[in-house]
């Protein structure tokens, strides 16, 4: 009877331990979001524990762990038809809207889905459900592309599979056998996802016509840059579930195939100090406390080192690549983006990211709407169905179909 207690207060301390968090009070569904948390920290534990120990790669454990749970077959519904396919050697998932009575083309969505770089989303139940519900809800044929991840390919491979399929997709007979109309077509993803096309998006300029076809961006909390960690958004979420600070440091560390052990020099600045040459000019495209409304910044100061840690730059040269932070494009490119939704979290280490973005945007002219959740967390759009329900789910999922509908 004793060791029944002692196990059952070991049980309750444990748990107290590992799941209980201190959130804010605009969170509508603490307990939820906690127990959320705590499966996936555990997941990520785990992962480091097999890593340790040598049997795999952690990130490999993550992607398998989180695809055992929930990976689903390519299974049509009444409304939409599922496949799976292949587009310039990139794995896709297609979702077609069923023939409605009318003739008329049908509207394209290109999505990538988010994951650290490190999972194979397209395939899990969460994507799933969120590009059927796109599909229905737009009457769009949803492009979901299963880009290859980390750590069997490293930046810009993620996006290069991105921009293959998309410029496969975009092929007039592609499209013509999709019946899509090719001037109603939106580039869209979340998180890294969101990274990507934002970067799919930039690219496609560099090819002349190609970018007048894409009509519109829709970025969902996106990762758009490597060289702040310090942002009002980022200390201010440092510890905010379910995306830490220290893990996007790691994510982005192993995006750019950098070794983690430069995670704490990343995290105060080191990487953009005063004698970093390189990022002089970029500092001014990403500096806050210019760019965003000061009732954003509050009590926050920016983080600029005097001198840094010259070795990481060296080794990890793609930190200034534009083409990893999409942020720091120079104004002349923004100017020629499409119409772009921004969706952005109060308490998400990437707000900023998209804040900045948004308005970087809008003054080279591009028409954009911020669409910004005082309640929202990371990562809450694909929570928006049992068993992972959640009410600001539901309701970023439902305004983004809103918005692509009636702008695409
Ligand atoms: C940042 O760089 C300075 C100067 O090289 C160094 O002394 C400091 O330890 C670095 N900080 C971290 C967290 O690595
Ligand atoms: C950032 O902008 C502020 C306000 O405009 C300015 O005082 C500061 O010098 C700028 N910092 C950098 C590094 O450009």
């Amino acid at each position: 009877m004793k060791g029944a207690w002692v196990l059952l207060a070991a049980f309750a301390s444990f748990t107290a331990y590992y799941v209980y968090l201190p959130l804010p009070s605009a969170i509508a569904e603490p307990w939820k979001l906690m127990m959320l948390d705590a499966v996936l920290r555990s997941i990520q534990d785990l992962s480091n524990l097999v890593h340790f120990f040598g049997f795999s790669h952690h990130l490999r454990v993550l992607n398998f762990v989180s695809g055992y749970m929930s990976k689903l077959d390519a299974e049509s519904c009444d409304n939409v038809k599922v496949t799976d396919t292949v587009f310039d050697g990139v794995q896709i998932r297609i979702f077609d809207p069923i023939e409605k009575r009318d003739k008329t083309l049908k509207r394209g969505v290109i999505y990538l889905h988010g994951g650290g770089w490190t999972l194979e989303g397209a395939r899990m139940r969460t994507y799933d459900q969120l590009c059927r519900a796109v599909a229905e809800g737009v009457n769009a044929v949803v492009v979901s592309v299963e880009y290859r991840i980390l750590p069997d390919v490293h930046f810009p491979e993620q996006l290069n599979d991105a921009l293959h399929a998309t410029k496969y997709f975009l092929q007039p007979d592609v499209l013509a056998k999709w019946s899509v109309d090719p001037n109603r077509i939106a580039l869209s993803g979340d998180s890294s996802g969101g990274n990507l096309a934002a970067a799919v998006c930039q690219q496609l300029i560099q090819d002349g016509n190609a970018v007048s076809k894409i009509k519109l961006q829709a970025l969902i909390y996106p990762v758009l840059q490597v060289l702040d960690f310090n942002t009002p958004s980022y200390q201010q979420n440092m510890d905010m579930p379910i995306l830490r600070r220290f893990l996007m440091a790691k994510f982005w560390l192993h995006y750019l195939n950098g070794n983690s052990k430069y995670v704490e020099p990343m995290l105060v600045n080191n990487h953009t100090s005063f004698d970093v040459s390189q990022a002089v000019a970029l500092r001014e495209r990403l500096n806050w406390s210019s760019i965003l409304p000061s009732g954003i910044q509050k009590h926050f100061k920016p983080v600029v080192q005097t001198v840094g840690t010259p070795e990481l730059i060296q080794e990890v040269p793609a930190i200034f690549d534009v083409r990893a932070s999409p942020l720091i494009a120079e104004k002349e490119s923004l100017k020629l983006m499409p119409k772009t939704y921004i969706l952005t979290c109060e308490y998400d280490v990437l707000r900023d990211d998209g804040l900045m973005y948004a308005k970087r945007l809008e003054d080279a002219g591009v028409e954009v709407t911020n669409d910004h959740y005082e309640d929202g967390f990371h990562g809450c759009m694909i929570f928006a169905d049992w068993p992972l329900y959640f009410s600001v789910g539901a309701r970023t999922r439902d305004n983004y179909i809103k918005w692509l509908d009636e702008n695409l």
